[in-house]
């Protein structure tokens, strides 16, 4: 039988506390909320008067469960008011001394058979608990954040926590409704180890004005179907909470220099830059603590004048090439009403893009996304060819052959050639550098990077990639292209990766070795990043779907551009791809996926 928790304790009523609080009054479980002083406990009091409000108009929570909520929450000042309850979780900021002081009281004040527990993040569980007389009992309990949402918890048992306190703690969590995994002590648990080396990564990206804090978040978001960026994720976190996590992972976690906190979050925490909760952090809010972005001096004008500033007018586009990527984005600037040239290297090929073309447009009018009538104006609207010369009048070449370094060279050479001058001159390249085929043509300050993702006619994202040549004109014409086409353009540097896959595959990389470490399994990795951090595949499923081999180039690419020692592949991901199991399209990945 699993013991009953009636009263709980949580200390410390912040980001984390305030949320704990109403997860456990929400499931009928008497709280005593303790802070440090009178000011912060009433904080701590509105921050849950505001989210259950929230709650209320949102239709989420009846006005009367709400009252009740509030009925079974005690507040105190001073941890003294915890002499009787059966669990504490302790939520104060991330200082190892401060909570092994906090915990060598609680040891004080509470009844012997109390589980104490923290919600570090990044911390020893280990550490804080020597600093009781009950090592045994005590244990990590980690939510997420925001802590009403987030399904998932990490129960962090020490080698020393009891196993019927493991037991008590995971059916709590049932209780609670939460997802748990249970796991050893180490340095950012599962979801942390694998999400801050990417934080720090996207911070290190928008102090180098590589890409701004709108592009590198959209990115993110639009292209991994990711619920938030990674910047406006640490203004939610806080960048003091963050920036310990960091500071503890980097000296924890065998210093990984991707976890050294990159120097602009140290400068925002000094000048009281905290996020969300001071009101501003890497977006301004409209009130501390307001979940509201408000424009402020760095906010981008969003208006078609502004983004068609210096755009260059394109009526005619032409495609090159007959893969995958060429066939979804001759029918995406078809649809978007451009006349569209498409070359591929014989009338074969082209006869069977256009079928491909064809079946595509054919299936949206089935589904009843596109009228006939639309369809047949979007395929009127393109011409095939089998000739680079009838290129010669476009306004705008997107190129999508091989993805081969003295392929793209040499159709680039030829394009310079037969283009007229002013001609934006694009490739979708997602790995070679564009200044390589820029520097191809006489005329690199027309040459852009316009990164698709696919399918093209789904995804919404397209990353401008603007080289060291690249004009300001050529890339407000790109900027301005994408928008036409309904798709969100983000603009950034010419560095291996670009933003998605740069931010993107160290992270599966990430999750490749902490599996092969044998730290957790692949289904809980899995369950971690969905539950934990709402993202739409844990990290091996996507592996499988994108493809073993696939990933394995990119990273490859990543380390020998960037010299990182932590972006080295996974030696279990070399391994895999050497066997053929390259994911779903071998049947087997990281699962087996014959019998599925
Ligand atoms: N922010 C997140 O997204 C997140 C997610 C999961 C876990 N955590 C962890 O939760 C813990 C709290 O982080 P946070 O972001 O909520 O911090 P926070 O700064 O938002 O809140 C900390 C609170 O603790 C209070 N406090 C400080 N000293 C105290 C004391 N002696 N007695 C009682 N209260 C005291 C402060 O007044 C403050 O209200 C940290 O260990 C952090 O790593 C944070």
């Amino acid at each position: 039988m699993a013991r009953e928790f009636s009263t709980v304790g949580v200390v410390g009523l912040g980001t984390m506390g305030a949320g704990i609080v109403e997860v456990f009054a929400r499931n009928g479980i008497d709280v005593v909320a303790v802070e440090i002083s009178a000011p912060a406990l009433e904080r701590g009091r509105a921050t849950l008067k505001g989210s259950t409000d929230r709650a209320v108009a949102k239709g989420k929570l009846a006005e009367a469960d709400r009252d009740a909520l509030h009925e079974r929450v005690h507040f105190a000042v001073g941890l003294d008011a915890l002499h009787s309850v059966d669990l504490v979780i302790e939520a104060v900021p991330e200082h190892l001394d401060l909570k092994q002081r906090i915990f060598a009281e609680l040891d004080r004040v509470c009844r012997p058979e109390t589980i104490l527990a923290t919600n570090t993040s990044s911390l020893s569980v280990t550490e804080i608990s020597v600093a009781t007389s009950r090592p045994n009992q005590v244990i990590g309990i980690h939510f997420f954040n925001p802590a009403p949402v987030m399904k998932l918890v990490e129960v962090v048992r020490t080698v020393v926590t009891a196993p019927e306190v493991v037991a008590d703690v995971e059916a709590l969590c049932a209780r609670l409704g939460k997802v748990d995994v249970t796991i050893n002590d180490r340095a950012g648990f599962i979801a942390n180890a694998l999400l801050f080396g990417y934080l720090n990564h996207a911070v290190a990206m928008f102090e180098s004005h590589y890409a701004t804090r709108e592009d590198i978040d959209a990115a993110m978001k639009l292209g991994c179907g990711l619920p938030m960026g990674p910047l406006a994720l640490m203004d939610l976190i806080g960048l003091d909470t963050a920036y310990e996590i960091l500071d503890t992972m980097y000296r924890r976690g065998g210093r990984d220099r991707r976890h050294a906190p990159v120097p602009l979050l140290k400068q925002m925490v000094t000048a009281g830059l905290l996020g969300r909760k001071s009101g501003r952090g890497f977006y301004t809010y409209e009130r501390p603590g307001s979940p509201v972005v408000v424009p402020d001096e760095t906010t981008p004008l969003a208006t078609d004048a502004a983004l068609a500033d210096g755009a260059r007018a394109i009526a005619k586009v032409g495609v090159v090439g007959s893969g995958t990527m060429a066939t979804g984005i001759i029918e995406v600037f078809a649809k978007a009403g451009y006349e569209v040239v498409s070359v591929t290297r014989g009338m074969e090929k082209s006869a069977k893009v256009c079928e491909a073309v064809k079946t595509s447009l054919n299936k949206g009018v089935v589904r009843g996304k596109l009228a006939e009538a639309d369809r047949d104006a979007a395929l009127g609207r393109i011409s095939w060819s089998a000739t680079l010369d009838h290129l010669a009048d476009v306004d705008l070449v997107v190129e999508a052959v091989v993805e081969e370094l003295s392929v793209k060279k040499a159709l680039f050479a030829s394009l310079d050639e037969i283009c007229k001058p002013g001609v934006v001159l694009a490739t979708t390249t997602s790995s070679l550098p564009v200044i390589d085929v820029a520097m191809a043509t006489q005329r690199p300050a027309d040459v852009v990077g316009l990164h698709f993702f696919n399918p093209a006619p789904v995804m919404p994202l397209v990353e401008v990639v603007r080289t060291i040549r690249t004009s300001p004109e050529a890339t407000a014409t790109a900027r301005a292209v994408c928008a036409a086409l309904g798709k969100t353009g983000v603009v950034c540097g010419d560095r291996s990766g670009f933003i998605v896959n740069a931010l993107l595959f160290p992270y599966l990389n990430d999750a490749v070795k902490m599996l092969e470490a044998s730290y957790s399994t692949a289904d809980d990795i899995d369950h971690a990043m969905k539950l934990g951090c709402g993202y739409p595949m844990g990290p091996f499923e996507l592996l499988d779907v994108v493809g073993l081999d696939v990933s394995l180039a990119i990273q490859r690419e990543l380390y020998l551009e960037l010299r990182e020692p932590g972006f080295a592949p996974a030696p279990l991901l070399e391994h895999l791809v050497t066997a053929g199991y390259l994911g779903r399209k071998t049947r087997r990945g990281f699962r087996d996926h014959a019998h599925r």
